[in-house]
């Protein structure tokens, strides 16, 4: 292999943590850090520059787009869309010793560059709008936009544009 063509495969460019699990047919692009005892479901994909800390458990078929950062103690489900430069917290008074991680239920969509506070749980197929940023939980089905995020419509809604915008 070139010197070129190897420095982007995985082994040269990502960090991946001791005693990390990564699922079958995972895909990891380039520069992503992967911090110790993550648990990585099947089928995820992970975007370049993505930072994922350590003790978080990502979900089956679950996409992280480019430059996510996702601190230690989250919890993301399966089937979950993050995009790219979203920033997820778990200090809400940095520099703290108390940690608190995210939840995200399976089906959210976490939209571009959103930010959600330490602690809060965004529910069950629900859709966090691009910049937003949420300090309280979000319930499921539920579209949340804005800063702070505030509830705009539901999922059935979201879902009626996506069909219409792929049609
Ligand atoms: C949530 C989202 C889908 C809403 O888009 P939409 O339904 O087409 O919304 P519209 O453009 O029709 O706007 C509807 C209203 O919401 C507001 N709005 C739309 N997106 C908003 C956002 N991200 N934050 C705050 N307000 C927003 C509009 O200003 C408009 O307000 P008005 O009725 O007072 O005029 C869109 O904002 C979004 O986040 N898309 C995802 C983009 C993304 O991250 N892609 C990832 C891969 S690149």
């Amino acid at each position: 292999m070139s010197e070129a063509k190897e420095s982007l495969t995985n082994k040269t460019v990502n960090h991946i943590g001791k005693n990390v699990k990564i699922g079958r047919n995972v895909k990891i692009w380039h520069f992503t850090y992967i911090g110790e005892n993550t648990r990585i479901g099947h089928d995820v994909k992970i975007g370049s520059l993505a930072h994922i800390d350590y003790n978080v458990k990502i979900g089956d078929n679950t996409k992280i787009e480019a430059m996510v950062y996702i601190p230690p103690r989250t919890v993301i489900g399966r089937n979950v869309f993050i995009g790219p430069g979203a920033i997820f917290t778990n200090d809400p008074y940095p520099p703290s010793k108390k940690m608190v991680g995210v939840t995200v239920e399976d089906g959210a969509v976490i939209c571009a560059g959103a930010l959600v506070k330490a602690g809060v749980t965004i529910g069950r197929n629900s859709v966090v709008a691009m910049g937003a940023v949420v300090v309280k939980d979000v319930p499921p089905n539920t579209v949340v936009m804005g800063v702070p995020a505030v509830k705009k419509g539901n999922r059935e809604e979201y879902d009626k544009k996506r069909f219409k915008w792929e049609t």
